[in-house]
Order: structure tokens, then sequence, then C-alpha cells
């Protein structure tokens, strides 16, 4: 029998989680017994995990003794902390949030895009910002193909990456604004209910934004290539799920829009969703509750030498978060990386 492996997943009472626990079952990872961990709070609700259900227990230091991998995603302190306890108790880690992304002793990993990455993990492996994943998996065809000079990105991002919290200020601004009340604003520091806020994570001394940061650095990790200019805009706008992004690129070589729409469609992980005369192109709403990125609205950008720009969207929990980690997952066995060297 194929080697089955004690999984926990870290924060499972949370949006990420509860995704990693759905798709830890729906793909079929070779879990033996999966381990529900979360705050305090949390410790003995009943969380669901294929057919069967699981007690929360309470995350600890000796919470990793028996644990073969763990999936983190309850925030960066606690990965900050928790991730190096896990990993000296032999446990590998997949973390989701980004206090290890950018440590040159940590891999940061799209299986699509820079899966021989995995070879040289020291037992933690950090997955991508939520943008940066989608992004990366439609440019790396056309980087390898033609060569990216720049990229310019304004992001349009769910309130399911900020957490459950603030889908649930979301629908209850909604409501009360819809019911003739004013708006509560608690998450956030403005209303998100019908409204745009250009601000994702805090502010930085350049003026730009932590999340727009994360886009220029991730982007550049996991394409192996420093010389790509990057340049973000993330804005969080009333959307439960899914994160869209308009993408302008500006190429070493020329490459037509239908070069590089059949050069999309054939990538593994990629929809390509583009044809304007049936109002066909990519919709959170659709992508919402499924795994590909969606790519459309290719066409030629004019003002540059070679230059295209593309729309895309993908569900940010799944590919932006939980299933790009489970994908990670299955990458390491496959490779039978599911040791701590
Ligand atoms: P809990 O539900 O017990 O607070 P989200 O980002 O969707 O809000 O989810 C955050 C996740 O991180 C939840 O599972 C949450 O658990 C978990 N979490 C928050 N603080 C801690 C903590 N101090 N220890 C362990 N898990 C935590």
């Amino acid at each position: 029998m194929s080697r089955q492996y004690r999984v926990a997943v870290v924060g499972a009472t949370g949006a990420v989680g509860e995704e990693m626990r759905r798709t830890l079952a729906e793909r079929g990872f070779p879990v033996s017994e999966l381990t529900a961990l979360a705050s305090a709070r949390s410790a003995g609700k009943e969380l669901a995990f294929g057919d069967q259900n699981i007690v929360c227990r309470e995350l600890r230091e000796d919470s990793f003794a028996d644990i073969d991998l763990a999936l983190f995603s309850a925030g960066g302190s606690i990965s900050a902390k928790f991730a190096p306890i896990a990993r000296d108790s032999g446990c590998v880690v997949v973390d989701n949030s980004s206090s290890w992304r950018m440590d040159p002793a940590v891999p940061l990993i799209v299986p699509e895009v820079n899966p021989h990455d995995a070879e040289w993990h020291s037992g933690i492996i950090a997955n991508p910002n939520c943008s940066t994943i989608q992004m990366v998996v439609a440019l790396k065809p056309l980087h390898d193909a033609v060569q990216i000079k720049r990229v310019v990105v304004s992001t349009y991002q769910a309130v399911s990456g900020t957490g459950v919290e603030a889908v649930t200020e979301l629908q209850r601004q909604v409501k009360d604004i819809s019911e003739g009340r004013g708006a509560q604003v608690a998450v956030y520091p403005h209303q998100i209910a019908f409204n745009c806020l250009p601000h994702i994570d805090v502010f930085l001394d350049d003026g730009s934004t932590k999340e727009e940061q994360k886009m220029v650095d991730e982007t550049k990790k996991i394409l192996g290539d420093t010389s790509i200019a990057v340049s973000a805009t993330c804005v969080r706008v009333p959307v439960y799920d899914g994160h869209s992004e308009a993408v302008n690129l500006e190429f070493e070589r020329e490459i037509t829009p239908d070069q590089a729409r059949d050069l999309l469609a054939r990538t593994p992980g990629i929809v390509v969703e583009d044809n304007p005369e049936t109002y066909l192109y990519p919709l959170p709403i659709r992508a919402s509750g499924t795994d590909p990125v969606y790519v459309g609205r290719i066409r030629r950008d004019p003002t540059v030498r070679h230059g295209l720009n593309l729309w895309v969207v993908a569900d940010n929990l799944r590919k932006g978060a939980a299933l790009n980690a489970v994908q990670v997952a299955e990458l390491l066995v496959q490779k039978n990386l599911i040791r701590v060297p």
C-alpha cells in the first residue's frame, strides 16, 4: 500500500483552513489521520473532513509530535512562531502566511511554475500570496516564450482573502444599507459595501502597500528572474470570492494575441475565456468554487513595442491559497520529499 501521511491543518476553522480540509478530501490526498488545530476558542468544535467529523484542538507547542505534514493558515505571527517548532518536530510545513516567503532558505512554490524548487526545502515551504499565484500561472508560459520585461498589474481582490470576519462584514453592510441603516465599519478602515479600497495590508514608507510589495518580490522569486520589473496596485472590492487582475505586459520579443491565446490555452491549470462577440471573459462569480486560473481579454497594447493586456481571474481561496498548498503537498508526495532533511 502506498504511504499515508498524518496531516495537520493549522487555522482549520478559518476561510482558508476550511478550504484546505475540503481540498485534501476532494483530491484524495493520502491522509491517514487529519488533525485540525486552531485557537483555544475553537477547541472541541466539530469540523468536517470529507464525510467524517473531526474535533478541533488547540494549537500548542507539542501539537506536531505525531504529524508528518502541516498546512498552516492561521496568520503570520502563528506561522513565525510555530512553523519552526513543527519543523523541529520532524514535520514538513507548507505555510500560507507571508512570514517565510522571502526567506532565501525557503522555497516559494507554484507547482505549475517552479516545481523544481521543492527539491531544496529544509522543512518549510511557502505558499505565495493569492494575487501573485494566479498571475504567475498566466505569466510563466509567456515569459518562457518571449521574456517579460515589465508587468503592470491592478488587482480587484475579494473580501474572503481577508478572512471569515470580512465576509460577514460585507454581508452585514449590504443588508444594513439596503434596509436604510448606516454601515458599521470594523474590519476595514472604510465601508467595503458598494465601495473600492485601494489599500490591502499595511502601508510602507514609499507609499506602496505590503500586498503590492509582495506581488513585486514574490513574482521575481517564483519566476527565478530578478530582471522583471513589476508595478502593482492592489484594491479590495465588494466581491465575496474570486480575485481579478488587469495585467499589462511588455516583452523582449514579439507575440501576437492569437499566439498568446494558444499558448495559454495549452498550459495546464489555465482556462482561456476570450470571446468578445459572446461577451465571454473571466468573471469572479464563475471562477468561485473552481480550480483553474482563467485568462481573457487578451489583446495588444499598442503603446509599447511588444505589449499585451490580459484579464486574469481565480478563486483566491482555492488556487490562491488552499489548492496551491495542497498541490505543493502532492508534489512533495510525488518527489518523496515529505521528510525534514
Ligand atoms: P479560531 O477560529 O479559533 O480563531 P480567518 O483568516 O478565516 O479569520 O482564519 C484564521 C484562522 O487562524 C482560524 O482558524 C483561527 O482560529 C486561527 N487562529 C487565530 N489565532 C490563533 C491562535 N492564537 N492559535 C491558533 N490558531 C489561531
